[in-house]
């Protein structure tokens, strides 16, 4: 097989940030997706309609030329998000909500901190039909960072899945063999977005030979096992599982700093990353239903138009990009070789 046509795809987790860093990140992301679920966790989160639809409207007006992106926006929940601010939202076209555990990632100190108390927006939510995204670590300083997303699991989602049966639930960039084995005993109210680092990377490319501070991110990397089963996830082809990159741009020297930031930046090969996976699975033919087809059905919105065609030829990834604030973020998988390329989209 030498190209590979699907149906356009969606990024069902993606953070693109603010500021001039928008016309980098837009653009990169409109390469090839049609539709990207946008984390609300800018320096002031996202956590009201306002603020999503301004917030929207930057991002549209960063979009290059003819590009038909759409960008769809999330609230921020905290402790003082209210059942209004819930079915605002969703009557303005916020299809989710993102639930950060507070201080479980960047910027997320003014999330939530007792998950206990938010029962009744569980309920507005499930009404609305709003989806909650979850960033399923817990964040208890005497629990080790490899145990985190288990233990959240076991004592918070497990419980959530079960009290409301009608609210979709995202688990968001799964790490674990347990979370996988969740989703996939879970009633069909319960999906995963699966980056494409933690498919192609597991532990030892964090830290053998060195720090490498360019594959650190949150939920951090796990040993081989869980990699593993991430990837047997994917290949099974069941509809739980679908794309979400989780790029999250950080300016290379928060990165490569004594107290280095957490994400990965993939979006400029995203797709490329996820067909390389899959070729080297050998089910090339489940990638459609990952990247076009499960993440859309899930939130209840139409499948996308259009395709984009990747092409069996080998290109490197650039070691560094020029932001236009002038610094430089480098790329997840900085330097190495893949062997699909985008090369063709088309609209209709
Ligand atoms: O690695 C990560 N980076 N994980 C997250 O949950 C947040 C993200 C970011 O915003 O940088
Ligand atoms: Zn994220």
């Amino acid at each position: 097989m030498t190209t590979l046509t699907l149906q356009t795809p969606d990024d069902w987790h993606l953070h693109f940030r603010d500021g001039d860093m928008l016309q980098e990140t837009v653009a990169a992301t409109a390469r090839c997706f049609q539709r990207a679920i946008v984390m609300p966790n800018l320096v002031t989160p996202v956590t009201n309609r306002e603020q999503a639809m301004q917030y929207r409207q930057r991002i549209m007006d960063a979009r290059p030329a003819g590009s038909r992106f759409q960008p769809l926006m999330t609230l921020y929940l905290t402790d003082a998000t209210t059942a209004d601010d819930i079915r605002e939202a969703k009557r303005a076209g916020i299809p989710a909500a993102k639930l950060y555990p507070a201080g479980a990632t960047t910027h997320s100190h003014a999330a939530v901190s007792a998950l206990d108390r938010l029962a009744s927006l569980f309920e507005v939510m499930s009404e609305e039909d709003m989806l909650l995204l979850i960033h399923g670590e817990v964040t208890d300083s005497d629990i080790d960072i490899f145990d985190r997303e288990k233990i959240f699991t076991d004592h918070h989602l497990s419980a959530i899945a079960e009290n409301f049966p009608k609210l979709k639930i995202v688990f968001e960039h799964i790490t674990t063999k347990d979370a996988a084995e969740f989703v996939a005993e879970s009633a069909n109210h319960v999906a995963a977005t699966i980056t494409p680092q933690h498919l192609l990377l597991n532990r030892n490319d964090l830290l053998v030979g060195g720090v490498h501070p360019h594959n650190y991110c949150l939920p951090v990397l796990k040993r081989n096992i869980h990699q593993q089963a991430l990837r047997e996830a994917v290949a099974s082809g069941s509809h739980k599982f679908f794309l979400g990159t989780d790029s999250a741009p950080h300016e290379k020297h928060n990165k490569e700093s004594a107290c280095g930031c957490a994400g990965c930046y993939s979006a400029r090969s995203a797709i490329e990353l996820y067909a390389q996976v899959f070729e080297e699975l050998g089910c090339l033919d489940k990638l459609e239903g990952f990247a076009s087809h499960y993440g859309a059905d899930f939130y209840g919105l139409p499948r996308n138009g259009g395709s984009i065609t990747l092409t069996r030829q080998e290109w490197q990834v650039p070691n560094e990009i020029t932001l236009p604030n002038g610094h430089s973020i480098v790329p997840f998988f900085a330097g190495k070789v893949l062997q699909w390329k985008l090369t063709h989209t088309s609209m209709d």
